[in-house]
């Protein structure tokens, strides 16, 4: 089995994914991730996106019980151009995604607050390895979501990671 990054640790156990939640992961990556979130998944669905093919194709071939199970389902698409149902997801999450510090993501933030629940969590972490590491990428991450609607902003940091999580309007 491929090993687990500790900042992937860190992120899941603070998405602290429930076994019946619907769950979006934006820029899924190699699917760690997506891995750790559907052991703990029983009723519920995580749907992995990534805008990378090569990301799909890792996410899907490390996870293929999951795929199986109708747990997981891997997405090829920018996040700007996901359509989902309205109020449809409890949870999103996103792990080293640069998106939402480079620029306001004015698009892909309006695909969120409308598929996520009312009150529903938003988490944009980052490893705390890299250039994202630091109070100016949480600063910026934070300014984004609120331009954005989201409330209930909170910055977190730990040993292997930091980000913002906020809530959904
Ligand atoms: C640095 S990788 C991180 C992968 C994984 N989350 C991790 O931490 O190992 C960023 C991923 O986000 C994806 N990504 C970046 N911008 C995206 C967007 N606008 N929509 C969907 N995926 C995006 C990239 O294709 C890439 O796979």
């Amino acid at each position: 089995m491929p090993t687990v990054p500790d900042r992937i640790r860190w992120a899941v156990e603070a998405v602290d994914p429930q076994p019946g939640e619907q769950i979006l992961e934006i820029g899924c990556g190699p699917g760690a991730a997506a891995q750790l979130v559907c052991e703990r998944l029983t009723t519920g669905h995580l749907l992995a996106t990534d805008r990378s093919a090569v990301a799909v194709n890792r996410t899907t071939g490390r996870n293929p019980q999951h795929v199986k199970a109708g747990r997981l389902t891997v997405q090829r698409t920018a996040l700007d151009e996901l359509k989902l149902s309205e109020d449809s997801i409890d949870k999103a999450f996103c792990v080293n995604v640069n998106l939402f510090w480079i620029s306001h993501a004015e698009a892909e933030l309006a695909v969120l607050r409308q598929a996520l629940r009312s009150g529903a969590p938003l988490f944009i972490l980052y490893g705390s390895e890299g250039p994202t590491g630091g109070d100016r990428v949480t600063a910026l991450v934070a300014e984004a979501v609120k331009a954005a609607g989201f409330h209930t902003v909170r910055v977190v940091t730990a040993d292997h990671g930091l980000g913002v999580i906020s809530h959904a309007p």
